[in-house]
């Protein structure tokens, strides 16, 4: 049988050098908070009943980022945060019966991949050490925890920032913050550790020198890339982090058959799926769940949030898009707005600085140009001229209208809801239509002209 597994992310900190007032690990790379993704990678290795977050700085929304993961998760409470140390101390109580191995991983490490956590519990099960850190040669280790071997190799301590004096400090192997270790020896020592440090913190990379005290080994896995482990510690580390999210993502992308072009400019969220031969021009930003179809383009610094774009979709430059579903050949922007829970039937067409919100356009209508279609159902074939605005709004709740099939919407015309159009209609331009047109008619609501002949000369002769 396999050894049962335990993780523990420590997640309690407030993150001091962020200088925000949000906890650390509540801030975003890649489109998702830090926990998050660490919680999401931790999954690889247990299910949620043996992951638990300790917690501590704005504990409810920390639990509250975590449950966006999934349900099940185990929470530790720290009030005071006194240190790496300290989190696991106070973890004893509920965790040093849960047998077999322990990992423990840092909040704020989101690049972390599944296959390196798994490398690590294999050198650990594969050895007889007490535990297993997980480290990497740094060109720049400033900040980390320094790795100290002895002669045979051996890792005998790590050595913080803080204390090292310059020769630890010149080695560039670093701790990663990510541990393996045996769960009954791990717990045995645990309330060992002494805040004897400038920081009079409890550090839980002290833990090394203790088992070593103790008598057992401590082995180290060693990765490559130390860009994979990046801790993020303050915004220009948050910026990194998420630049790297971001290319995996693109990267991914591209290699499924989709055209990014410089996809170093490009955002797209980690839930979001495209098809083939979509086209993503320069500084897109695709987020959220959002699905698009095959052989789209989504235009230069156009956002899409949480929508459904079929096959053969044009968004135009500019353009924003939330909570929307366009259909196969639909087309909207350049400079388009489509606010939230608006449906484009197939070949619908939604022009520049045309604003749409809770409206449905059907199959093949179009609205070019500078228009607000709010809480509308329009039929197909329709043609919604430049200029048109329906008056969705009363003051105290918002009216609908309706515009029947192939019905022509002259320029700047108004419409004041609730008000109808039956199909087939033709609504002069300029008018405001207050009440409902039938089917076939023309609606005309403005006063007539009046040329009043001579009437400019005669002005002009009273002036001089
Ligand atoms: C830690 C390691 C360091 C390593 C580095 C890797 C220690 C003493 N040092 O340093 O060797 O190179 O990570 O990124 O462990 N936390 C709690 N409760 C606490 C203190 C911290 O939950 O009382 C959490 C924080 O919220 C954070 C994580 O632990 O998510 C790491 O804490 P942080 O203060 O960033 O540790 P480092 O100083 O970076
Ligand atoms: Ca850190």
């Amino acid at each position: 049988m396999e050894t049962p597994l335990t993780v523990v992310i420590l997640a309690a900190g407030l993150g001091t050098r962020m200088k925000s007032r949000k906890a650390k690990v509540l801030h975003r790379v890649g489109g998702r908070s830090l926990i998050e993704h660490v919680v999401r990678t931790a999954q690889a290795l247990a299910p949620p009943e043996r992951i638990f977050v300790v917690v501590g700085h704005q504990a409810e929304s920390v639990q509250g980022a975590v449950a966006t993961v999934g349900a099940g998760f185990g929470f530790i409470q720290q009030n005071e945060q006194r240190g790496t140390g300290h989190a696991l101390m106070v973890a004893a109580d509920r965790l040093s019966h849960l047998e077999g191995r322990l990992v423990i991983l840092y909040g704020d490490c989101p690049l972390v991949r599944a296959s390196t956590l798994e490398g690590l519990v294999a050198a650990q099960a594969s050895s007889h050490a007490a535990g297993t850190i997980l480290t990497a040669i740094m060109d720049d280790p400033t900040g980390y925890g320094r790795v100290l071997r002895d002669s045979q190799d051996r890792v005998t301590s790590v050595v913080e920032q803080k204390a090292g004096t310059p020769e630890v400090l010149a080695i560039r192997e670093a701790n990663m913050g990510l541990y393996c270790y045996r769960a009954e020896l791990f717990w045995k020592h645990i309330q060992e550790l002494q805040p004897n440090n400038p920081a009079h913190e409890y550090y839980l990379t002290d833990m090394v020198e203790i088992l070593n005290r103790a008598g057992h080994a401590i082995g180290a896995f060693r990765i490559d890339d130390p860009r994979e482990v990046l801790g993020i510690n303050d915004r220009e580390e948050l910026a990194v982090v998420d630049r790297l999210l971001r290319e995996r993502k693109v990267r991914e992308l591209m290699v499924g058959g989709v055209t990014i072009e410089k996809p170093e400019t490009v955002t797209v969220d980690p839930g979001v799926k495209i098809g083939i031969d979509t086209i993503i021009e320069p500084f897109a930003q695709i987020l959220g769940n959002t699905v698009i179809g095959e052989n789209c383009r989504i235009g230069a610094c156009a956002i899409v949030r949480d929508s459904e774009l079929s096959d053969d979709v044009e968004v135009g430059p500019f353009t924003i898009i939330g909570t929307s579903r366009l259909e196969q050949g639909a087309h909207a922007g350049p400079f388009a707005r489509l606010r939230m829970e608006n449906h484009l039937g197939p070949g619908a067409h939604v022009g520049n600085f045309v604003e749409l919100k809770k409206t449905h356009l059907g199959a093949g209508s179009k609205a070019m140009h500078l228009a607000y279609l709010g809480d509308s159902q329009i039929g197909p074939k329709a043609n919604v001229g430049a200029g048109t605005i329906t008056c969705n709004y009363d003051g105290y709740r918002k009216n609908t209208t309706r515009i029947g099939a192939g019905v022509f919407v002259g320029s700047n015309s108004t419409l004041i809801a609730p008000v109808e159009v039956g199909d087939g209609a033709y609504l002069a331009a300029g008018s405001v239509i207050t009440g409902d047109v039938p089917a076939d008619a023309l609606g005309v609501a403005r006063a007539r002209q009046v040329n009043k002949e001579d009437w400019a000369r005669k002005r002009r002769e009273l002036a001089r």
